[in-house]
Parts: C-alpha cells; structure tokens; sequence
C-alpha cells in the first residue's frame, strides 16, 4: 500500500519567476505533471501534492489535467501556508495521514526526469527489507548545491548532509541525494516532530527525519541524469536536452527516421509509427499522431494534429487538425482550428485553412484562406480564392459542392453554398447561393474603347 506525496510549494527563488517553479514547462508537460506521470505506475492509493507559493495557480493547473489515469484516486492538495523547508511541507500531511499504515512516497515537485522503473526498483528494495525509509541517490558530475548521502559498506545510510552545511571534506563526496524518498509512514510521523531549523537556511529539512530513522537504505541511480534537480532556467534547458534525447533515441529505435535530429523536437506525447521520416528543423508537439510512411518537414511544426499515412507536410504549420492519407502540404501552408482534409489532397503555397473541411482529391494549391468551409471531393479551389467568412460580428459558413472549381481570385461572401459542378470565372465575388452544374459570373464587363487616348494638355 502506497501512498504518494510530492513537494510541490516552494516558490523558486532561483528561477526568478512569478510562476511557481513546479508549474514550468519541460516539453509537454509542466514539471509537477511529469512527477505525477512518473508515478502512474506504481498505482498510489492515494496521490497528495504540497501546495503553497500562488497554490491556486497549481491546484487549477492540475485540476484540468485530463491525461493522467483515471482510475488512480483523485488528487488531494495539502496547503502548507509558510514555505519553512521540505520538513515542514511533509510535516502538513500528519492530519491528514492520521492512522495511515502504508509506505508513503515523497518527492521533490523538480526532479521530473525519473523514469517510472527506477521507483519500482526503489520501492521493491524498500519492501523487501522492511525498511523504515529508502531513499535514492547519484554520483554526480557537479554535485554543488545538493545534499550529500554518506553510506557504509552496506548502503545503509549515515547522514545526510546539505551543501551549504558540509564541511570542506564532506564536499568531496559525489554522491548526492536525489529528493526521492520512501519512507514507512508510521516511523514518519513520529519523527516529524522532532524536525528543528538548527542548520545554514534555518529552514525544516525533510532530510533530517531521514536522519533521525533506522534502518534507511540508500539505492544509487546508474544513470544521474534521472535526478537532475531543476533549481534555475539554465537546468531546465539542461533537463530539456536530456529528455529530447531520450524520446529521440526511442523513435529511432522503433524504426523512425530523424533527420538531424539535433534539429528535431518531439514532445513525449506525441506518437510515431515505423518508416515515419522527419527532416530538420521540425517540431512535433502536444497529441500528436503520424502514420506510417509520412515525411514531416523540413521546417514544420505539427501539434494535436492526426496526420495519416503517406502524406507530406514542408516548411508549414498544422495545429489542432488532421490530414488524410496522401496529402501533400507545403510550402508555406497553416493548417488550424479543427481542419480536416480527406486523401490525397494538395495543400500548397500560402494557404490558410480554418475550422475547414475537404473531401478526397480536393485541391486548394495557391494563395487561398477557407474558413468554416466545407468542400466537397475533387473541388479545384483556385489561386487566391478567399472565403469572406466573417461579417464583423459573427463567422458564417460556405459550402462548395463535388468536383465544383472556383476562378482564380474569386471571393466567396459566407453564409453561401455552391453547388455541384459549378464553374466560377475568375475575379468573381459571390454573394448569393449557386445551384448545381453551371457557370457563375460575377463582376463587371470588361469595356473597350477603341481610339481612346490621353491628350497631353488637358483632356481630348
Ligand atoms: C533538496 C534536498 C537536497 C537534495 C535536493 C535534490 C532538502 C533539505 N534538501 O534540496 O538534499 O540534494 O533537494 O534535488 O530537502 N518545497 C516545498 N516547501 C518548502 C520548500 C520546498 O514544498 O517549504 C518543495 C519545492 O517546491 C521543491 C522541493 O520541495 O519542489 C525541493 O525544494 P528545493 O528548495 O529545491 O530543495 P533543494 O535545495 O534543491
Ligand atoms: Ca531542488
């Protein structure tokens, strides 16, 4: 039985930012959502989050999360009114632990980068040997600013010590505390209140109930990178790289290809099929979806959008819409608000498509904007056609009928609806319904004067 508590109040003076450091984005995901991703897979029986610096910013941001498991119990926010230190923050939970008899897990709301069997290894150790904590640790590179673990030969911990309180010697020692901890909460609880601010910040510091405890296991991560804390922007950039790495190496490993990938973001939301191609200076965001044998890029930025298979999208933007198999978009075409193509469109050269929809082999392949447009299939949409969609006040809708063409810079004036095989000359601006099978017509005559000429002084 375990429970999960995640530290989450703290301002983050480091980040010198009016937004609390857990709710900072990395990738997909603000930082507190990548802890709570993390532990989906232990299946908590309980999920507390510490809130206190501009708490409603944190408690709303997670109340709308959609994407986390819905089966796992509902998320309990813990108000800890005065930042005094991360003892203090677990100190909050006492009320509402009362007479818990389980493990509960703590973690610190900006280490995001922990992956999901690293707990389960740490909480499978901590089980086995029924201890009263374990908690995780890493050499690293550069171990400034964290707290140091001394272990003996057994891993069972001695003390932790913080930067700031080390001695010169003690500094030497890289292997740090990661802000992982695993703790048998009913010998939490009676160490909690012994906590004391006697240390360099004066502040209540969860690492001294660990002290306090026996016997504490120290499990060590292989891999640091797992526990990189995020104290400032530069660790943020940091973690960023780290993450984009890791998603990156797994495309390629299920048999997708990135073309310079160093060029490439991928958000770890976004889902990829074999024989996928993306070239450079492309960036896959949000619930995205690509099918197999697509090529996205270069220069493109795809997000929340489905894209089918075969289609290929260059240097253009495609947000919220999905695109069909075969279609070609590019260059320099946007793609938004719930657009749906059908197959084997051609989306080309400087065309804005808007909460529109297009049947199979419809062309719109220069210098267009359709919004709130349905077409139908095999529509030829003509260089420069504008649906005039809104009237100043309110969007209305245009309806183009199968295998109709509209002339090159014709102007749709919406509310309209054009029928099927429909002809439209060039330079027309419709502002009335068009039936079925016919040519439309509307601007003005061309008129030729002959022997018309310009006098030099003053008329002719
Ligand atoms: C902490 C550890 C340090 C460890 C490091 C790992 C302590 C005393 N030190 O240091 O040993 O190496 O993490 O990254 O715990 N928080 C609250 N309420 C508070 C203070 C902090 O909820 O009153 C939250 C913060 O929002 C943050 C987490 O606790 O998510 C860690 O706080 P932070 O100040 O970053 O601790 P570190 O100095 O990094
Ligand atoms: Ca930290």
């Amino acid at each position: 039985m375990v429970a999960v508590a995640i530290l989450a109040a703290g301002r983050g003076t480091r980040m010198k930012s009016d937004l609390p450091k857990v709710l900072h984005r990395l990738g997909g995901r603000s930082l507190v959502e990548w802890i709570l991703t993390n532990v989906q897979d232990i299946h908590p029986i309980r999920q507390l989050v510490i809130v206190g610096y501009r708490s409603n910013l944190v408690t709303d941001a997670l109340t709308n999360l959609q994407d986390l498991d819905q089966a796992l119990p509902q998320l309990e926010f813990v108000e800890q009114p005065e930042q005094l230190g991360t003892g203090h923050a677990v100190q909050q939970l006492i009320p509402y632990l009362q007479g818990f008899d389980g493990d509960l897990l703590v973690l610190n709301g900006d280490v995001p980068l922990l992956r999901p069997q690293t707990l389960k290894q740490m909480l499978q150790v901590h089980q086995e040997r029924q201890n009263a904590a374990t908690i995780l640790a890493a050499q690293m590179p550069d171990p400034s600013g964290l707290g140091r673990v001394f272990c003996d030969q057994e891993n069972i911990l001695q003390e932790i010590v913080e930067d700031r309180d080390c001695t010169p010697t003690q500094k030497q020692n890289c292997r740090i505390n990661a802000g992982i901890y695993c703790f048998r909460w009913a010998d939490l609880a009676r160490v909690l209140p012994k906590l004391t601010t006697n240390n360099d910040q004066q502040e209540y510091y969860i690492t001294d109930a660990v002290n306090y405890l026996q016997p504490v296991t120290v499990v060590d991560v292989e891999d640091y990178q797992e526990v990189l804390g995020i104290n400032d922007r530069k660790q943020l950039a940091d973690a960023y790289t780290v993450l984009q790495t890791r998603i990156k190496d797994d495309w390629m490993r299920k048999g997708v290809t990135l073309v310079d990938p160093n060029s490439i973001t991928i958000d770890d939301t976004v889902e990829l099929e074999p024989d996928v191609v993306i070239e450079p200076q492309t960036h896959l965001r949000g619930k995205t979806r690509i099918c197999s044998g697509s090529q996205i890029g270069p220069g493109s930025l795809i997000e929340n959008s489905q894209i089918g298979r075969q289609v290929t999208v260059f240097y253009s933007v495609v947000t919220d819409s999905a695109i069909a198999e075969g279609t070609r978009v590019g260059p320099y075409a946007h793609l938004r608000g719930h657009t749906e193509t059908g197959s084997a469109c051609r989306i080309g050269n400087f065309v804005e498509l808007k909460n529109t929809k297009l049947g199979d082999r419809t062309n719109v392949a220069h210098l267009s904007y359709l919004g709130d447009t349905t077409a139908g299939s095999q529509v030829n949409v003509g260089a420069g056609t504008i649906t005039a969609n809104y009237d100043g006040v309110k969007k209305h809708p245009t309806v183009i009928g199968d295998r109709s063409k509209t002339g090159s810079n014709s102007v749709l004036v919406a509310p309209i609806t054009i029928g099927e095989d429909v002809n439209i000359a060039a330079g027309s601006t419709i502002t009335e319904d068009v039936p079925n099978d016919c040519l439309v017509i509307a601007r003005s005559r061309q008129i030729v004067k002959p022997g018309w000429r310009l006098k030099a002084n003053g008329g002719r």
